[in-house]
């Protein structure tokens, strides 16, 4: 057992917790209304309180505070929001309401108190009230209206005491004064009967325009002459009298005046009135124009007076009666308008209602077992409207078979049937101005021209009939035709030819959901008056300029639900300054910053374009389901920055590469003069020269310079590619480290073939930097036999003449090459090291 201490010392620990909370969030939490409109709408619901919440300003026009425990209303209760126009307190679990309680709400328009068990009404409960045009005081445990202080309400429009206990039906005089009432509801009470005099305050005055109902009571009876003399804008008596009473009731509305009677049952409280010969027969002294009848089932079997007494109503309507004929029709009959809706003729009762000579608009509908058209309407002179709609019809030969002079004929809608064929023959009807089939299987269209009669026709719906368009022609004939509605079907190959060649005075098109995969550049080329265009829900991938150009009328364009990537900037250019709504979304828009002109133009033209919210990129796909409205550009324009970049660096990294491929040599070699410049501490003085030289010239190297200078004395120790470059390095790293750095000087044997060679040349010029870094090295250039002179000063340059260089001339003559080996020892014999065995030799 759960020790009984327990639970106060939780709920005080709970309720220290809540003081201690902070104030702000403390506000929060106990924050109990909502903002509907910012200052002028707060809900309040569900609260236990007394008095206004504090959170409600006093700008407050509309104030809901259904649902809360107010209990009590004392004076001056809305003395804080004194703007209030609506103010909703049903089911506040009211049962007192004092005096002046609502005073000064002088803009009052509305006031509910649904679902308050009032015990307590004080007489000036509604003083101050002085606007007030609606009150609800449904289920507020009234009893009687004598006891209602409403008398000072003249404005009153509307008053609903339904759901309450009232019994009579006794109107207090003050009703006289409220010339304002139009609506006074007694829905669901207890009124038992009606007596004369009850009504004598409607009768004061002149009101012309009041509703009253009185459906879902327990009438017993009605004191002939209750309602004499009285006018009504609308009575409402369903399900309102006790069980086999309606026709001595009805007897007791004798003189009244009505505009529309509705007289049955509700369907879920069906009470037993069988329809004997006569019932209505208390009509006969009613003076009605509409007369309504709802849900009798009783009226099934006997209804040959139906309309006996209401002959003389211009409009009747029969919803939900389940009878399968039309009843006798009386020769005076005035019914200009006749609907039966959900009622169970078989078979367009035709000949039956031709008898209504003045009938002008005839409606049946929602008819579950209708089927069959086969008699004829005939001698309708005046009928203008027939409206079939919602039936089981299947039938063919449509549709002037069926209309025997019934010139008048202007509205035919046959929408929502099984089956209809049409053949093309509309003489009968070629007045015609308004057609819809939508929804009933045809055949016919599509195949061949069926409207060719029908030139005045300004409206045709064959949406979802299953029409496919194989004719050109299909249209032909519909000059005036303005509004055109073809959804849900198809044409021929899924492509829109040359369909609409004479329709010049289209304003609206829907050929919405017809699979259509292209349409044909002259399609739309006639249709220069055409607003609306709704061609959604296809296959299109293009909205191609050419094809779209002649509609400069358009003011809606609906292009949603295609396969459309982008708004090209030549297919914006065309869309004419008439369009106010443009839909294209859902389509598979490519978002890539190709298209960025495109993405911004959705941004520019927000205004224009609807669904925005649906408008989602499908590629590339890491942008999928983006919204293109709120679509980042700026994503797009680093990124145009970082490609270009990128490709700039790309760029240059493959320049480079070039560079390096083509001046390696030069490259190395500048290195080398770098570490040249470094290591020339270090050079070495293995060889007395290094010698540069073609492969070509070897044998005469070897002949006339290794062997005289090597063998000779003192010796001079030469540095030969061929016999001193190490093996397994690199080339040019012999050239620099074997030749150069450990040779005191460098000769150059220059032949012809040393001037072509590209190795030689890249050796003299390093040759040639070397002395420059060095600065003491000099260059013996033996030139060999017949060189180019030209070719040749034009190598060597300067360093012909500069001093350190020795230029030296090969010639074959004896003399001559004495003197050449005087020059050449001379200079290498110059700073030559002496080793010590060297010196012995000597
Ligand atoms: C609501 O009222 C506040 C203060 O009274 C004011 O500043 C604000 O502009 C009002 N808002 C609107 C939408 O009227
Ligand atoms: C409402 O508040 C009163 C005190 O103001 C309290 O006694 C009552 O229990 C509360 N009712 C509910 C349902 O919270
Ligand atoms: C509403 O309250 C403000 C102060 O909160 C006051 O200045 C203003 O006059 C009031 N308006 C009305 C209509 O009472
Ligand atoms: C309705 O009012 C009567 C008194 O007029 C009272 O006895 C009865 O309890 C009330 N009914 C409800 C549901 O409050
Ligand atoms: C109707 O209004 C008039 C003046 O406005 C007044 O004299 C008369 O007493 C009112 N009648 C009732 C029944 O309230
Ligand atoms: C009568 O009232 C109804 C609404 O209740 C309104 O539609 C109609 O126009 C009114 N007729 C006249 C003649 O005032
Ligand atoms: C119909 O109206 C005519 C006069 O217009 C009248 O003689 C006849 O009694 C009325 N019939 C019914 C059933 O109200
Ligand atoms: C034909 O009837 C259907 C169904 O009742 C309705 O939706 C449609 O608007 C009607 N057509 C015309 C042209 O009134
Ligand atoms: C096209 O329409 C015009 C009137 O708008 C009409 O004179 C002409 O005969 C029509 N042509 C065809 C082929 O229907
Ligand atoms: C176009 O047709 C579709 C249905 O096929 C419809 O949902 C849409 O609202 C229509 N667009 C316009 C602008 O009426
Ligand atoms: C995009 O949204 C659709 C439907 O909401 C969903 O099926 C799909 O997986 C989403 N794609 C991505 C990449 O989020």
């Amino acid at each position: 057992m759960p020790r009984r201490g327990a639970l106060p010392v939780g709920t005080l620990l709970v309720l220290l917790q809540l003081a201690f909370v902070p104030s702000p969030l403390a506000g929060c939490l106990l924050d109990p209304c909502l903002e509907v409109t910012p200052n002028t709408t707060f809900r309040c619901t569900g609260l236990n309180i007394s008095g206004v919440p504090d959170g409600v300003p006093n700008t407050t026009q509309n104030l809901d505070l259904s649902f809360s425990n107010l209990k009590s209303l004392g004076s001056n209760y809305f003395a804080s929001v004194p703007e209030l126009q609506l103010l909703d307190l049903s089911r506040c679990h009211l049962h007192t309401i004092e005096d002046n309680s609502f005073m000064d709400l002088h803009r009052l328009f509305t006031l509910i108190l649904t679902a308050n068990s009032l015990q307590h009404l004080g007489k000036a409960a509604f003083y101050g009230l002085t606007s007030l045009k609606k009150l609800v005081l449904v289920e507020t445990n009234r009893t009687s209206l004598s006891e209602l202080p409403i008398g000072h309400l003249h404005t009153l429009q509307e008053l609903n005491l339904g759901h309450n206990s009232i019994t009579s039906l006794k109107l207090p005089e003050y009703f006289a004064n409220m010339t304002s009432l139009r609506h006074l509801s007694f829905f669901s009470n207890k009124i038992t009967s009606i007596s004369r005099g009850d009504l004598d305050a409607l009768r004061e005055g002149n009101r012309l325009n009041l509703t009253l109902v009185l459906s879902l009571n327990n009438i017993k009876s009605i004191e002939p002459g209750a309602f004499a003399g009285i006018q009504l804008a609308e009575l409402a008596l369903r399900s309102a009298f006790e069980n086999y009473k309606m026709q001595t009731c009805l007897q007791g509305l004798a003189g009244l005046q009505v505009s529309r009677l509705i007289l049955g049952e509700f369907d879920d409280s069906e009470r037993l009135q069988d329809f004997e010969r006569g019932i209505l027969n208390g009509l006969c002294q009613v003076q009605m124009e509409e007369f309504v009848l709802i849900c009798s089932s009783g009226a099934e079997d006997d209804t040959d007076n139906l309309f006996h007494c209401a002959g003389n109503a211009s409009t009747i309507r029969l919803v939900d009666l389940g009878i399968e004929e039309i009843p006798q029709v009386p020769a005076w009959s005035k019914v200009k308008q006749l609907e039966c809706k959900k009622c169970s003729f078989e078979d367009v009762p035709a000949q039956k209602l031709s008898l209504f000579k003045e009938l002008r608009v005839l409606r049946i509908t929602q008819n579950h077992v209708l089927k069959n058209f086969e008699q004829e309407f005939e001698g309708l002179s005046d009928l203008e409207v027939i409206d079939l709609s919602e039936n089981r019809l299947t039938f063919s030969r449509c549709c002037s078979p069926q209309f025997l002079n019934c010139p008048n004929l202007k509205h035919l809608n046959l929408s929502f049937n099984s089956e209809i064929r049409l053949t093309g023959d509309f003489t009968n009807v070629k007045n015609l101005l308004y057609l819809d089939l939508q929804h009933t299987t045809l055949f016919g269209p599509g195949s061949y021209p069926v409207f060719l009669s029908l030139q005045r026709l300004i409206y045709l719906d064959i949406s979802h009939t299953k029409t496919e368009v194989k004719s050109q022609c299909t249209f032909c004939g519909l000059n005036s035709l303005q509004v055109l509605k073809m959804a849900g079907n198809s044409f021929e190959n899924n492509k829109l030819a040359n369909n609409f060649k004479n329709l010049s005075h289209l304003h609206i098109l829907d050929i919405s959901s017809c699979k259509l995969e292209h349409v044909d550049q002259s399609t739309f080329d006639a249709l220069s008056e055409l607003k609306e265009l709704n061609i959604s829900n296809n296959k299109l991938l293009t909205f191609s300029p050419a094809v779209y150009q002649p509609l400069q009328a358009l003011r809606v364009l609906d292009f949603s639900r295609n396969q459309l990537t982008v708004l090209l900037d030549s297919a914006r250019e065309i869309l004419p300054d008439s369009l106010v709504l443009l839909d294209i979304s859902q389509n598979l828009f490519d978002c890539s910053c190709v298209y960025l002109d495109f993405l911004e133009w959705i941004k520019e033209r927000q205004e224009l374009l609807q669904n925005k919210e649906l408008m989602l990129c499908h590629a590339p796909s890491y942008m999928a389901n983006v919204s293109l409205p709120s679509f980042d550009l700026s994503s797009c324009h680093v990124n145009t920055a970082k490609v270009a970049s990128s490709v700039v660096v790309l760029l240059c990294v493959v320049v480079l590469l070039l560079l390096i491929y083509k001046y390696y040599f030069q490259l190395y070699y500048f290195m080398v003069l770098l570490s040249g410049c470094k290591h020339s501490a270090e050079r070495g003085d293995t060889y007395d020269a290094f010698v540069i030289h073609s492969s070509k010239d070897q044998e005469w190297v070897t002949k006339e310079l290794v062997e005289p200078l090597e063998g000779g004395a003192p010796p001079f120790h030469l540095c030969l590619y061929y016999r001193d470059f190490l093996p397994g390095v690199p080339i040019v790293t012999n050239i620099i480290q074997e030749g150069f750095l450990s040779s005191r000087n460098v000769i150059a044997v220059i032949s012809a073939d040393f001037l072509e060679s590209k190795w030689c040349s890249f050796e003299f010029d390093i040759a040639q930097s070397w002395q420059l870094v060095e600065g003491k090295t000099g260059i013996i250039m033996i030139v060999l036999g017949d060189v180019d002179k030209a070719l040749l000063r034009q190598r060597l340059g300067l360093s012909r003449y500069l001093r350190r260089n020795t230029y030296l001339e090969w010639k074959d003559k004896e003399i001559n090459k004495h003197i050449f080996w005087r020059q050449l020892t001379g200079v290498l014999l110059k700073d030559k090291n002496w080793n010590h065995e060297e010196v012995n030799l000597m």
